[in-house]
């Protein structure tokens, strides 16, 4: 979504709002930062116009002790100010990235599904840390270039009359608002299309480190590297052509400042040629405004860091103006799984119709099985019961109660799905187990473990549970795995499990384990598994066949196996 710049920069300052009286003493530190700073050449100017005619009090012993305490000031007052800045700046990009897992949270597994993890990666890192630009380095300028202006403007009408003046106000004018206008009309579109490129380089760049394996079985590394190469020199030229226009912009500011310095020395000459005006107060007059360009020449060169501020802010309010298809059911009931019961369920994605008509009934000690073509609509079933999105018609119930009334808190805890590669993380077996129950005690952990036929492998590792997996589980057979994951379900007590095609990788042993260590503990479960393979369907009490959409039970299935 596009939006304006000021309305990004309006929704970037809601968030100062406690932190606003740290921002108004850093804007005042600035402001007598610059101040000190324009002291030291206005000085300069006094003691030259003390020396053309005397009108001047004070001593040139004041004038040179004034100018040394200024300097000293200003790196004082510099210090503060940018600390108090800094201060603001990552105690809301700290919110801000509170406020985007709060979303993320809020957002169910079939939204955040749809979204690209490189792209989500960036939001959370580098485009939240871009908008420290705005906060740190915009508003307090801002304000610092209105204040300053407005004194200065004041000075040198006191000082030099009106003339003067009025030119002050003309190249403040143009130098703060006319200048940042057509810089940001230049700079938006490359500095929004630089996030945009950038989002995408790491999405695809993370797509590849994650299919590295694949990549390098189909010899693909050096198309690979050809895409990389290429993604990488556009996000390049990108670069260049923002720099190039930042460059051209800096230019234009410098040009702009020097006509005005120029106009302005032509005149403040003109005045002094005029009869009754002071020399010596047009020198002072003249040092005013050119010492005090300073921070309304900053705001020239703000749309050059800011256009790719707001091209991150965008994307981060459309993160957080996106509505979730499910909202977490907080005021339902909770239950205690007993039975599943789905009637006459309808659902399409968008206007594809998946599943016309499904009606299917398991309770606590039973296997149910699923069988059907790929892409007919198997996982869809599991994934609809774990309510990832709300169907079209007829109703899921668990243990009589409609899943819609149900928490999603209570709903979560009770079911757990297997799929057919289970993810670990990159730490130990022990940190990738408690995932599922992190109170779980270590005999729990080892009890979930010998049901799920695992623990004697787990125990035979030098390390035992302290093994570390690797990098995307890489270090375990595909088997070792898939009972990891089935002993987290055991850990996690879930009524429900939910398989779906949990033996498709795996080999005739681990997958006879598998099927026997879910046979044993189906008395206090209920168990929906989907396969292609008969041997694992044949487990299973009650059979089922998807076709067409239509959910068949198999009255006269294969004999059941024993395993
Ligand atoms: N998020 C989605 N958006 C749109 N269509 C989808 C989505 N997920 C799945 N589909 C489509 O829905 C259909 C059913 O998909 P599903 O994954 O349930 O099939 P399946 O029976 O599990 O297949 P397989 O045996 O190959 O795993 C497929 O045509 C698939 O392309
Ligand atoms: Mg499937």
């Amino acid at each position: 979504m596009h939006r304006k710049p000021l309305q990004v920069m309006r929704q970037l300052t809601k968030h100062v709002g406690p932190l606003s009286y740290i921002m108004a003493i850093a804007i005042l530190l600035g402001v007598l930062g610059h101040a000190t700073a324009a002291a030291i050449p206005i000085l300069g100017a006094v003691a030259v116009a003390k020396l053309i005619n005397n009108e001047v009090l004070i001593s040139y012993e004041l004038i040179i002790t004034l100018a040394i305490l200024c300097g000293i000031m200003r790196g004082v007052l510099r210090y503060f100010e940018q600390y108090l800045n800094h201060y603001i700046a990552f105690k809301l990009l700290a919110t801000l990235r509170n406020n985007a897992f709060d979303k993320l949270r809020e957002l169910d597994v079939a939204t955040l599904e749809d979204k690209k993890r490189g792209g989500l990666l960036t939001l959370i890192t580098s485009d939240i840390e871009t908008l420290e630009v705005f906060y740190a380095h915009t508003i307090s300028p801002v304000g610092i270039a209105i204040v300053i202006s407005v004194v200065s403007l004041s000075l040198i009408w006191a000082i030099a009359g009106f003339p003067l003046a009025l030119f002050a106000l003309f190249g403040d004018l143009i130098l703060g608002v006319l200048i940042p206008r057509i810089n940001h009309r230049r700079l938006s579109k490359s500095g929004v299309e630089y996030r945009k490129t950038l989002s995408e380089f790491n999405s695809r760049f993370l797509d590849t480190v994650s299919g590295i394996r694949e990549i390098v079985m189909k010899n693909a590394g050096s198309l690979k590297q050809k895409e990389v190469n290429e993604n990488s020199n556009k996000l390049l030229d990108i670069m260049k052509m923002q720099n190039v226009k930042i460059a051209r912009s800096n230019a234009l500011i410098q040009l702009c400042t020097a006509l005005i310095t120029v106009v302005a020395l032509l005149i403040s000459i003109t005045l002094m040629r005029q009869e009754g005006y002071s020399l010596g107060l047009a020198i002072i007059g003249f040092t005013i405004l050119i010492s005090t360009f300073g921070p309304v020449i900053a705001l020239s060169s703000l749309p050059a860091n800011l256009t790719q501020t707001l091209a991150s802010a965008n994307r981060l309010l459309d993160l957080m103006t996106e509505k979730a298809n499910i909202m977490n059911v907080i005021d339902g009931q909770n239950i205690d799984l007993e039975r599943v019961e789905i009637k006459n369920m309808k659902f399409s994605y968008g206007e594809d119709h998946i599943l016309n008509d499904v009606t299917l009934k398991i309770e606590k000690g039973q296997i149910a099985s699923i069988v059907g073509e790929s892409g007919s609509g198997k996982s869809t079933i599991l994934k609809l019961l774990l309510r990832e999105r709300d169907i079209n018609a007829g109703c899921i119930l668990y243990n009589e109660i409609n899943i819609q009334k149900i928490n999603t808190e209570s709903l979560l805890s009770n079911i757990t799905l297997i799929n057919q590669t289970t993810y670990l993380f990159d730490d130990t077996i022990e940190y990738n187990l408690k995932i599922a129950a992190p109170g779980a005690t270590e005999d729990e952990i080892i009890k979930a473990c010998k049901q799920a036929s695992i623990h004697e492998f787990i125990s035979s590792l030098e390390e035992g549970y302290k093994t570390r997996v690797g990098t995307l589980g890489d270090k375990l057979s595909t088997g070792e795995k898939q009972r990891i994951g089935l002993a987290r379900a055991f850990l996690r007590g879930s009524s429900l499990i939910l398989l779906d095609e949990p033996t498709s990788n795996v080999d005739a042993l681990n997958e006879c384990v598998i099927l026997r260590a879910l046979n044993e503990s189906k008395k206090d479960k209920a168990i929906i598994i989907v396969s292609h393979r008969e041997s694992t369907a044949a487990i299973a009490d009650v059979q089922y066949k998807l076709e067409n959409g239509i959910l068949y039970k198999i009255d006269n299935f294969a004999t059941h196996i024993d395993v």
